[in-house]
């Protein structure tokens, strides 16, 4: 048993949940964890392979030569492929558009969910993703799931471009076989449609100190 603690935080695209984790982790010492680099970081290495991301079997390969990994740096989690950072790639409009068929390949998900349980060796992790509670870490007592209209998070997201991508992403993301987009039967959920950033950090700081986790 690892003595570290985690705190899982699901939800759809461009809910708030990254910020919220963040915010959260800061306010612990913890690490922040950002899972969806993560697969955004695997469909990176299959497009730069050039594979079509619906070949279940070019994209396993394409992953597993990549050697996609996950630093700690200043409280973030980082991804890397063969050691290089890659963040700055991540955000873009073709990751957008394929990630979610890389995110559904079972083998891909075995491999990233095993690195993200690692972490928990070294480090206590706020964890944000669409599976924390309900796969990668289902036994912490500690579950949120942020959610928000459609509209707020397209207009969040801030480019409206992408508001058809992010609820494409979505569907596709709650209807995979594998470790769909859901909250777990145990997870606090908030709405955050009507709160600011710093209201959503306040409750979750509220629910976790009544069930005795405190800053
Ligand atoms: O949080 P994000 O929008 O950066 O995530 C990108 C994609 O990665 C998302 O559409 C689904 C996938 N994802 C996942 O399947 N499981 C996670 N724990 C995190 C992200």
């Amino acid at each position: 048993m690892s003595e570290h603690h985690v705190i899982a935080m699901d939800g759809p695209a461009a809910s708030g949940k990254s910020s919220v984790a963040g915010a959260i982790a800061d306010r612990f010492g913890w690490v922040f964890v950002n899972t969806g680099n993560m697969y955004r970081a695997a469909t990176l290495a299959a497009l730069r392979a050039e594979v079509d991301v619906n070949d279940k079997a070019a994209v396993i390969a394409a992953v597993d030569e990549a050697e996609v990994g996950v630093a700690v740096v200043g409280g973030r989690s980082v991804v890397t492929l063969k050691g290089e950072a890659v963040e700055d790639e991540l955000k873009d409009q073709s990751i957008n558009l394929a990630v979610s068929h890389v995110a559904a390949v079972p083998e891909v998900r075995e491999k990233l969910v095993a690195m993200q349980r690692d972490l928990l060796q070294e480090h206590s992790l706020v964890m944000e993703g669409r599976d924390i509670g309900t796969v990668v870490f289902p036994e912490t007592p500690w579950k949120f799931y942020i959610d928000a209209s459609e509209e707020v998070r397209a207009s969040r997201r801030g480019l409206q471009g992408q508001a058809d991508a992010v609820s494409e992403r979505d569907r596709l993301d709650s209807t995979r076989k594998v470790a769909p987009l859901k909250a777990a039967a145990d997870a606090v959920v908030i709405d955050s449609t009507e709160l600011s950033l710093e209201q959503v950090v306040e409750e979750v700081l509220a629910i976790l100190g009544a069930r005795g986790l405190t800053v």
